[in-house]
């Protein structure tokens, strides 16, 4: 047999490690330049790249460029300072470059005994996302993939403590403008749909107190166990923060488990602004946060963080035979012992690395001008009369809609939806649609610091010019 198989000599791994290195470089300085949206339909791809097993091996040269020039060409860029659609993912150079030093070194984050090193700085770098939440020493956390991941750890966590994970008769509230990942992740834990309690929310698109203590009130009396409520602390459709101060209160009083999810809103606690409107956040159980939305960070990384770290071990560790080496000390944390993955990443890594570049006053400084972004926009909108502003900048979020006079409801969600579907064409930008209140409206997230004024104006210049093109006056 061969002596070395899989494996480079020194200078091809160089020379590939360099040219994979200019690639990205190639990506950072000329993203601004770049469409933002590219999509091709599936028979398009499928005719794009061969299919049969590559039995042979290839020219590193050939692969690297159909990588670049064919692969990466049919992607949105959601790194794109003009990418304001859903939630975007402005991530950092520093953090690709820890994701390139995570991989390099294939550290196995799921024991002390195999990773103490990156261990540590994964406990550090969830001590400090607890320390700017204000969460009390007794709380931990984990990185996970992602804000699904994060919602679902922690729902598994409510379920066990609350529940000791006898599910008959349980309810869980949260309003109708909680995210999906929330449902599904209930759908995973084996809660019914009857279980699941979605309550309309108010004018504001948060959840109503008075409606969420009636249908606790009324669960207890039909016999059923009313053990959590999912708080949004800022939801996807409008950064809608539900009033955390009183619901930690009712939680309280209830003796409820309180979940926030703040995959998208959470890290805005990075900045003085963030901070006040997030107040109450500190009261919770369990909180999502997602590292790769609004702190910066290559996908994926989400966190879980709880109350009582404790908690995630009482709920996830098992310790089979084949493992029985890597059981230490209380202290040296197995993260396999806190949430669903044995085999893990050391996602921390790009975060701690990105924070101890660029310090937490430039994050901060970065999230506030997704703020300024988002009110920004909202003035330039209010400048043509073809707008009207659904809800106002919150949470580096405004929702619009274009309308013309003399046209119906349908007829306007009709143009906006087409709208969505044009600067998709175009390239330059790109936004999303959303329902609310069941009527469609236009949506822009500007939480990419590196957005400029003049991205936000030219960007709401093409959606109106798209508007003025699709409604029946300029037929
Ligand atoms: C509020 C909220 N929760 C959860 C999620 C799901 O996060 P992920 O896509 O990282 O799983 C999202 C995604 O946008 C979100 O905005």
């Amino acid at each position: 047999m061969p002596e070395k198989l899989l494996s480079m000599t020194q200078k091809e791994m160089r020379e590939l490690g360099y040219k994979v290195v200019d690639t990205l470089i190639e990506h950072f300085v000329t993203l601004e330049d770049k469409p933002v949206t590219r999509t091709a339909n599936r028979a398009a791809m499928d005719h794009e790249f061969q299919k049969g097993f590559p039995q042979k091996g290839g020219s590193v040269d050939e692969v690297l460029t159909e990588v670049r020039e064919r692969i990466f060409t049919n992607i949105m860029h959601l790194d794109h300072p003009r990418f304001f659609a859903f939630v975007p993912s402005p991530s950092n150079f520093v953090s690709v470059m820890a994701e390139a030093l995570i991989a390099g070194h294939n550290a196995f984050a799921g024991t002390w005994l195999e990773a103490a090193g990156p261990g540590q700085i994964e406990l550090n770098t969830i001590d400090w996302l607890c320390q700017l939440i204000g969460l009390p020493p007794s709380a931990g956390g984990l990185f996970v993939s992602g804000g699904s991941v994060a919602n679902l750890t922690a729902l598994a966590v409510a379920r066990n403590v609350r529940l000791g994970n006898r599910m008959a008769d349980a309810a869980i509230y949260f309003s109708d403008q909680t995210h999906s990942s929330v449902e599904r992740a209930l759908r995973v834990l084996g809660f019914s749909q009857e279980q699941m309690r979605k309550l309309p929310s108010d004018d504001l698109f948060r959840l109503d107190l008075q409606d969420l203590e009636d249908a606790v009130l009324e669960d207890r009396a039909l016999g059923r166990q009313p053990f959590c409520v999912v708080a949004n602390a800022g939801t996807t459709n409008t950064g809608a923060v539900d009033p955390l101060p009183a619901l930690a209160e009712l939680c309280t009083r209830e003796k409820l488990w309180l979940h926030a999810d703040g995959a998208y809103g959470a890290a805005a606690f990075m900045c003085e602004h963030g901070k006040e409107i997030l107040n109450g956040l500190e009261s919770v159980h369990s909180l999502s946060l997602d590292p790769h939305k609004w702190l910066f960070q290559p996908y994926e990384i989400g966190c879980v963080l709880v109350r009582d770290a404790r908690h995630l071990k009482d709920t996830f560790r098992i310790l089979p035979e084949y493992l029985r080496d890597v059981e230490q000390t209380e202290e040296q944390i197995n993260f396999c012992d806190c949430g669903i993955q044995l085999t893990r990443s050391f996602r921390a890594l790009k975060l701690w690395m990105a924070l101890r570049i660029f310090g937490a006053e430039e994050f901060s400084s970065a999230v506030a001008k997704g703020f300024y972004l988002a009110e920004y926009a909202q003035g330039i909108l209010e400048s043509f009369k073809e707008f009207e502003i659904v809800t106002p900048a919150h949470m580096a979020i405004v929702t619009f809609r274009y309308v013309a006079p003399g046209l119906s409801e349908q007829q306007i969600d009709d143009i906006n939806e087409k709208i969505v579907n044009s600067i998709i064409q175009h390239g330059f930008a790109m936004i999303s649609s959303t329902t609310l209140r069941g009527r469609t409206v236009l949506r822009m997230c500007t939480i990419n610091p590196r957005t400029t004024e003049e991205d936000i104006k030219q960007t709401i210049e093409l959606i109106k010019g798209c508007g003025d093109r699709l409604s029946p006056s300029s037929y």
